[in-house]
């Protein structure tokens, strides 16, 4: 249910971000500020700084901030409403929930109802294995025999299903449940054309599945002899208003705090290799449940944390499914090792074999990254073929081609041009190939900079001369960078207090914008939410970004307001120079970057048809209108210059 925008505030207020970090680590005062070693990276000296003033918290380590919601989210690894809830259970607030339409109270209340009756149906089948002869002398056995504990039982909430048509159906009738609500969450499927329905699962041990709070979403049972040909191993919960296959994983409610700490995911494939490693002590870790790793999971698990081993089956379909994997893992941004068992063993019944110490040193000592392991398979496959050489050198480029940071890429060039013993130049021309090929498919999206970076070349921005094209596409990103950076510190404040009181940065960079479709999509958004704010009659504060829900948005107004002013004190004192702040220049500095703005998207018009001039045959019809246009453009660029020119003479 949406909470209302006042309690909102107050729980923000109340959730003092100092207060609400030092629940999760150890903090310092130091000056006005708090520090910590940073809960997200692993580091044995702090890097986390928190401002109690601004209410947030930002990391130089790891580049992490948000404010106290944020930090809650990424602890716990809630929703934003998740997390507003949790805190205000923690300060005591009461929730004045808004009014929904009708819709959304009917899905609400329905997503309620659901997560009741799994719980209920968890209750039962729990009730089933411990209490009814046919659980105490089918399932039980069942589950000491695979050597699973009493307390893994309890942790992992197993249960069992018993054999009759209709128990659990009847119960919960019995108890109340609609028949409606009992079909939704899957727990009874429809018997061909008689409309007749009948229990989901029968005579099977239950594995219920749990979503990353700890709430029962959905349900995986097992039959209890593998004989039994004709049927499945496992049935599993279809798809219902909690249960999503595709972004859940399985223990990663037992699994969510032992990752964060230990920094690592370790990733298997099924219920009974999560539950055996974590009853040898190796809790870290989550199943993919036999579906094929997708991008849903791996965001889930780069909530806790950017390392995931994969620990897979010795097969050659695992291996596949591995591989396959872990290109995606490392699409995501985050660092993917690769551990193969011998075959026919899977986690589970390695660990059982050996041990869970033997087992942690078989990870340690065997635990490949992508390049290592697909060398050594390579080697094996290939032998001395030089076109299957060729070919597989190529597959490991382009797996390295995944990787979004150019220097964690150009160090596995290394690594590879060393193992195939191949020259390094001809893996790096491969590699450009392959990114040039990726840049023409999708659009021109420049890289993300830090505030650093930032920071280092703003001051560079100068209006471009035309004889340098190539560098017209990255100008565009830094004078749209800047004219956000505006928006977000000053839109507030008045553009010149003197001359023109009243009006706003805000307004006057959406008015002189009028029509300017920003070329970098996180841009367009803040744009975007100036134009709602302004068009509210509002000015949007440092705070309303800074606190945004949007964590993009928030984290980028964080690393865009933060260290600069500090950095500048210190630079005064240094010098003892008088350096005029922003605010003193702001109508300098918004004018500037419209006129910078201005320039570079003419300067862009004009590369293109340059380039279309140049393409045209001297007796085109279309000659004569495009070389007016180009004249146009010459004049505008002229124009904008000389204005530029005498801005900066000022
Ligand atoms: N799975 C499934 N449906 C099947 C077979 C498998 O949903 N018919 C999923 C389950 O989540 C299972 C995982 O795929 O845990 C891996 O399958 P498998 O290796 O066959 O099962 P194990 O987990 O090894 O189960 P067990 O040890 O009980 O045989
Ligand atoms: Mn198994």
């Amino acid at each position: 249910m949406r909470i209302d925008p006042e309690t909102v505030e107050r729980i923000k207020q109340t959730a003092a971000v100092a207060d609400v970090i030092g629940d999760y680590v150890t903090i310092k005062k130091k000056g006005a500020n708090y520090w910590a070693c940073c809960p997200f990276h692993g580091e044995k000296t702090p890097s986390f700084s928190i401002s109690p003033a601004k209410g947030i918290y930002k990391c130089f380590g790891c580049g992490k901030a948000g404010d106290s919601v944020r930090f809650v989210m990424d602890m716990e690894g809630l929703g934003y409403g998740e997390a507003l809830r949790h805190l205000a259970k923690k300060y005591g607030i009461d929730i004045q929930e808004e009014e929904m339409t009708d819709d959304q109270l009917v899905r609400q209340n329905e997503r309620e109802s659901l997560l009741i009756i799994l719980e209920y149906a968890k209750e039962f089948f729990k009730k089933q294995l411990y209490d009814t002869d046919e659980g105490k002398s089918i399932a039980l056995p069942y589950f000491k025999e695979r050597g699973f504990s009493d307390a893994t039982l309890q942790s992992f909430d197993l249960g069992y299903s018993p054999e009759a048509w209709d128990a659990f159906l009847k119960s919960a009738l019995k108890q109340g449940f609609s028949q409606e609500i009992i079909e939704k969450a899957g727990l009874v499927t429809q018997k061909n054309d008689e409309g007749k329905v009948y229990d989901r699962f029968r005579n099977r041990v239950i594995f219920p599945i749990h979503n990353v709070s700890g709430k029962i979403i959905a349900f995986g049972a097992r039959i209890l002899r593998n004989d039994a040909k004709n049927q499945a191993k496992y049935l599993n919960s279809p798809e219902t208003e909690v249960y999503h296959k595709s972004a859940t994983l399985y223990g990663i409610s037992q699994a969510k705090n032992e990752i964060r700490t230990k920094d690592v995911c370790y990733l298997v494939e099924g219920y009974t290799d999560v539950i055996s490693l974590h009853q040898a002590g190796i809790k870290n870790v989550v199943a993919s449940s036999g579906t094929s790793l997708t991008i849903e999971q791996i965001k889930l698990i780069g909530r806790f944390t950017q390392h995931v081993t994969v620990l897979y089956d010795g097969d050659s379909a695992g291996i596949k499914a591995a591989l396959r994997g872990m290109d995606l893992i490392l699409e995501e941004g985050l660092q993917v090792n690769l551990v193969v068992f011998p075959e026919g063993n899977d986690p589970d019944s390695f660990v059982r074999k050996i041990g869970s110490e033997a087992f942690i040193d078989y990870i340690k000592k065997e635990a490949k990254d992508v390049i290592s392991f697909q060398a050594n398979l390579f080697k094996e496959e290939a032998g001395d073929d030089p076109f299957k050489k060729a070919e597989m050198i190529k597959e490991m480029v382009q797996s390295i081609s995944k990787i979004p940071d150019a220097i964690q890429r150009s160090l596995f060039i290394q690594k590879t041009a060393a193992m195939m013993r191949m020259d390094e130049d001809v893996l790096l021309a491969e590699l450009n190939k392959i990114q040039l090929k990726k840049m023409k498919g999708a659009s021109s999206d420049p890289q993300q900079i830090s505030a650093q970076q930032y920071a280092e070349v703003r001051d560079l921005i100068e209006p471009v001369p035309a004889d340098q094209p190539l560098e017209v596409q990255n100008l565009a990103y830094y004078q749209e960078l800047e004219c956000v950076r505006l928006l977000i510190n000053y839109g507030h404040l008045e553009i010149n207090p003197e001359k023109a009181p009243g009006l706003t940065v805000v307004h006057y960079l959406i008015e002189e914008l009028e029509g300017t479709v920003f070329q970098t999509p996180l841009f367009v958004r803040i744009l975007d939410l100036c134009k709602q704010e302004f068009g509210a009659h509002r000015a949007p504060k440092p705070d309303f970004f800074l606190h945004h829900v949007d964590e993009e948005i928030q984290s980028f107004s964080i690393n865009i307001s933060s260290d600069k002013h500090s950095v500048s004190s210190e630079w005064k004192d240094k010098h003892e120079i008088r350096v005029n702040t922003d605010e003193e220049m702001l109508e300098d500095l918004a004018y500037k970057n419209v006129l910078r703005l201005r320039k570079v998207y003419n300067d862009q018009h004009l590369q293109e048809i340059l380039s279309k001039l140049q393409s045209l045959s001297a007796d085109s019809s279309e000659m004569n209108e495009v070389l007016l246009e180009f004249i146009r453009l010459k004049e505008i660029q002229k124009n904008i210059s000389q204005e530029l020119g005498t801005v900066i003479e000022k």
